[in-house]
């Protein structure tokens, strides 16, 4: 089913929730592996690269929040402590704000430094630069730029260990629901 229930995720919440995050992290190893390079012409194409795939990135945020907010969503185990509730909001919400922190300063920082930099939506829609080139910002935005990613990373892996505690522990089946769709037997 394409819609949430109360009880289960539908296809188009777990694609957005998986390819997400597949992109997002392989955007981290990109980002370290690009920077790497000597400063040569190619290293402005992967920057191109890793802009445009970041702006395609934010719109399907953007599609995922939308989606979110439109449709149920699934209950939380029974029986929940409240700690464990608002430790799980908190967690959530906070993954939400800091990769929109990630996507806002990537697009600030792109074209910011020594070089206008061509990106793309989807390969396609030009975008424009934020900032001209050699701005007084663009120190800021880098440092913001390698604070929200490293964020991000360090938040992901909080997410999985609660998630797979949750699975061994408790047994509750959230991961199967996040990838099969199916409800868990705990709520
Ligand atoms: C969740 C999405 C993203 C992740 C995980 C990510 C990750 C990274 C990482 C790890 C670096 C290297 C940081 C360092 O070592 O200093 C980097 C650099 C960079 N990113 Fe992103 N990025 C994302 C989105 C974006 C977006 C949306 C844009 C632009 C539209 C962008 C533009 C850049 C640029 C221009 C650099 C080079 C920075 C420099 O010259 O110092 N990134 N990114
Ligand atoms: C960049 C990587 C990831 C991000 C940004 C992310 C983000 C999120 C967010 C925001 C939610 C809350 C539901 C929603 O609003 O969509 C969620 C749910 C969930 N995530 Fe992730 N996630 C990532 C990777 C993973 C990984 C690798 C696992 C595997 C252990 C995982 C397991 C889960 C599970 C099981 C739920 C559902 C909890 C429930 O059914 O209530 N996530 N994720």
């Amino acid at each position: 089913m394409l819609r949430n229930t109360e009880t289960s995720w539908g296809s188009l919440a777990r694609i957005l929730h998986w390819g997400l995050a597949i992109f997002i992290v392989a955007m981290f190893a990109y980002g370290l592996w690009m920077k790497s390079l000597p400063v040569r012409e190619d290293r402005v194409y992967h920057y191109g690269i890793h802009a445009s795939v970041g702006i395609s990135i934010l719109v399907m945020m953007l599609l995922r929040v939308f989606w979110r907010v439109a449709n149920p969503t699934p209950l939380p185990p029974r029986n929940s402590p409240a700690w464990e509730l608002t430790a799980a909001r908190l967690g959530h919400l906070g993954l939400y704000l800091i990769v929109f922190g990630a996507l806002l300063s990537g697009w600030f920082l792109a074209g910011s430094g020594k070089a206008y930099l061509d990106f793309y939506l989807f390969g396609v829609v030009p975008v424009p630069n934020l900032l001209g080139v050699n701005s007084p910002y663009h120190g800021f935005f880098e440092e913001a730029h390698e604070l929200t990613t490293y964020g991000v990373i360090a938040l992901v892996l909080v997410h999985i260990a609660a998630s797979v505690w949750h699975d061994k522990f408790h047994k509750h089946g959230l991961i199967a629901r996040m990838i099969t769709g199916k409800p868990s037997a705990s709520v």
